[in-house]
């Protein structure tokens, strides 16, 4: 009896022990997971002869610098963003722009955020760092060769793009362009990063550069009014130009690819006024120096002027669209290629009587190799396990190489 009773009296001790064992390990972990780090980036958006911007973010609020130098043990440079007179401070998402570089220079960075305990107005209190290091290097348009790749209509499909990325080679690869609906309709900055800004850094976006043209499906849901925090550029817009390695980089981008009084949009879609705005732009650009001098001039947009056969054109006005309205000036001005998405089908177009250029459609599953040389443009279209799908013709120079 006595036995049975101290047995009865030890067994909740035993429990007990072994739930502070099991509750420690549960801790633990916890404890670590909490503690201040750079949780996505730093990745390298708006590359330009003269500056770079580096983006990333962290799980607690900071205050953030980048170090940079010309080499790894000389970051003699510092650089804070700042808005207004004030230091970017008490946020979670760090973007910072530095400006003042050399083009076709290689630079090392160190990234450190600073978390903020207490944000009083004549208080800050703070607490730990945290750092992460990388190089890049700037646009030069007087490059002589270089490749970059291409890769679209990812939707969210994170595994395969991981797949696609680890199968590029990267040697000489100075760009990314992300050609639209990389993304499947971002509702959040978890799935914006989990889905395809990690990915990518995992592989290559803290030392290449990487290029988002918007896609359709990068202008539906919540955050798409802020992607331009994630993803900013130069002009603070979604088409732009710039030039690297003698080509003229045109970015369009064509928006939704139905009618803006769509039910789908509930009443909140202005493209029409949007792609007006940026038809003029267009003109302009079609008309500037940087475009008459480049050796190639190569259009970025998500949604192609040829015309998917399963769409019906009434509903999905945009291609069509493009068709009639920008294909014709960009065929006028002498574009040497077009690259698209959007059709989820692999296609290649040689130039004909109603467009005067080449239009290359990559794939749901697709990685297009562009390698730039003074001669002419070398295409190659990869799957997601790295072996070749197909060679378009190269694009030959215009203009006779220096
Ligand atoms: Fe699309």
């Amino acid at each position: 009896m006595n036995q049975q009773r101290r047995f009865t009296r030890s067994w909740p001790c035993l429990v007990c022990a072994l739930c502070c064992v099991s509750l420690a390990q549960a801790v633990e972990p916890a404890a670590a997971a909490d503690e201040l780090r750079i949780s996505g980036g730093p990745y390298l958006q708006a590359p330009s002869p003269r500056s770079m911007t580096l983006v990333w973010t962290t799980n607690r609020k900071c205050t953030s610098k980048v170090e940079y130098g010309l080499s790894a043990d000389r970051l003699t440079e510092t650089v804070r963003a700042a808005q207004h007179g004030l230091v970017d401070a008490n946020t979670t998402l760090h973007r910072v722009i530095v400006n003042g570089l050399r083009p076709g220079t290689k630079y090392y960075y160190r990234v450190t955020s600073t978390e903020i305990l207490e944000f009083k107005p004549y208080k800050v209190k703070y607490g730990p760092s945290v750092q992460k290091e990388g190089y890049f290097t700037t646009l030069d348009p007087a490059k002589e060769r270089f490749s970059f790749c291409v890769i679209n209509d990812r939707h969210d499909r994170a595994a395969e793009l991981r797949q696609a990325l680890a199968s590029i080679d990267w040697e000489g690869v100075d760009l990314v362009i992300a050609l639209g609906d990389v993304m499947n309709d971002p509702m959040s900055e978890t799935q914006i990063f989990e889905k395809f800004i990690n990915p990518c850094v995992e592989a290559f976006a803290s030392r290449i550069p990487l290029v988002l043209v918007r896609g359709n499906h990068e202008t539906r849901g919540l955050m798409a009014r802020s992607l331009m925090e994630y993803f900013p550029t130069a002009s603070g817009r979604f088409y732009y130009s710039f030039v690297h390695g003698g080509v003229h980089f045109l970015l369009l981008d064509g928006g939704e690819d139905k009618a803006d009084t769509s039910p789908e949009y509930s009443g909140l879609a202005a493209f029409d006024d949007y792609l007006a705005e940026q038809t003029d732009w267009l003109r302009r650009e079609l008309q500037s120096q940087n475009f008459a001098d480049a050796r190639f001039r190569i259009c970025l947009l998500h949604i192609p002027p040829a015309v998917d056969a399963r769409e019906d054109e009434k509903k999905f006005i945009r291609s069509p669209w493009i068709r009639n309205h920008w294909s014709p000036l960009l065929g006028q001005a002498g574009i040497d290629l077009m690259l698209s998405g959007h059709t989820h089908r692999y296609t290649e177009l040689p130039a004909d009587e109603d467009r005067a250029y080449p239009l290359v459609i990559g794939g749901t599953d697709t990685v297009i190799r562009v390698d730039v040389s003074p001669e002419q443009l070398r295409l190659a279209t990869f799957k997601n396990d790295g072996t070749l799908l197909s060679r378009p013709p190269d694009v030959p120079a215009r203009k006779p190489a220096k």
